[in-house]
């Protein structure tokens, strides 16, 4: 029997172009959680499991057909849920996930051009359906301009399949984040993040004191 609201989990998620700052921004955000006593479980997508990693390896470094790619980007998430999120909600932990689906909106829908009708047919059969699809409590969407992001990228490590994408498939990607961010009701936030540190993480401390109730 699933637990009541109060003593399940929280399921947050880490949304936004390569190179806007999420993975530093995530360890922070653990870090910040577990202060307050949390058992906290950081994961990410594609990945999260054994299995889900292995596809992870596929997905970043393969060249596939796009629908092979978004049905392989769900496969993963359906493992990843099975084996890790749900259950650790169930227990009470709380889930912090760099990425989950608007990610696969935001990139096999803008980027690639799948249909969200499609994407939403597989959000659906991954996550469930009505009030009982499970959803991120809160999505934080780390928004940068293109210039940053790519900026960032140039002085990194070798780049994957997405990464070395032209500049009008980022451009895509952010305007799919945002087009999904305003159809989200309120869970999605969208953190402008050509701000300093102390001035974003001022915002994020914020956007999460409405989830410890
Ligand atoms: P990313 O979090 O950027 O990994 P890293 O920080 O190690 O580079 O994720 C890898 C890539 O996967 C990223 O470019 C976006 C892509 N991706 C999708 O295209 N669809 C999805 O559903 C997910 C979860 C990720």
């Amino acid at each position: 029997m699933q637990k009541p609201n109060s003593q399940r989990g929280r399921f947050i998620t880490l949304e936004g172009l390569d190179g806007a700052g999420k993975s530093t921004h995530l360890n922070w955000l653990a870090d910040c959680l577990r202060a307050r006593g949390l058992n906290v479980i950081v994961t990410r997508e594609p990945g999260g499991t054994p299995l889900g990693e292995k596809l992870r390896a596929l997905l970043l470094n393969e060249h596939m057909h796009l629908e092979t790619e978004a049905l392989l980007m769900f496969a993963a998430r359906r493992e990843h849920i099975a084996q890790v999120i749900a259950p650790a909600l169930e227990r009470g932990d709380w889930v912090l996930s760099d990425r989950f689906t608007d990610a696969s909106f935001a990139y096999q829908g803008g980027g690639r051009g799948l249909s969200w009708s499609k994407l939403a047919e597989l959000e659906q059969w991954v996550q469930g359906s009505g009030s009982a699809m499970l959803q991120p409590d809160i999505t934080l969407l780390f928004d940068v301009s293109l210039e940053v992001s790519q900026a960032r990228l140039a002085n990194g490590r070798e780049l994957d399949r997405f990464e070395r994408e032209a500049a009008d498939f980022h451009q895509r990607v952010r305007q799919a984040y945002l087009d999904r961010a305003a159809a989200s009701a309120g869970r999605i936030k969208c953190i402008d993040s050509d701000r300093p540190l102390e001035v974003i993480r001022a915002e994020l401390a914020g956007l999460l004191e409405p989830l410890f109730v």
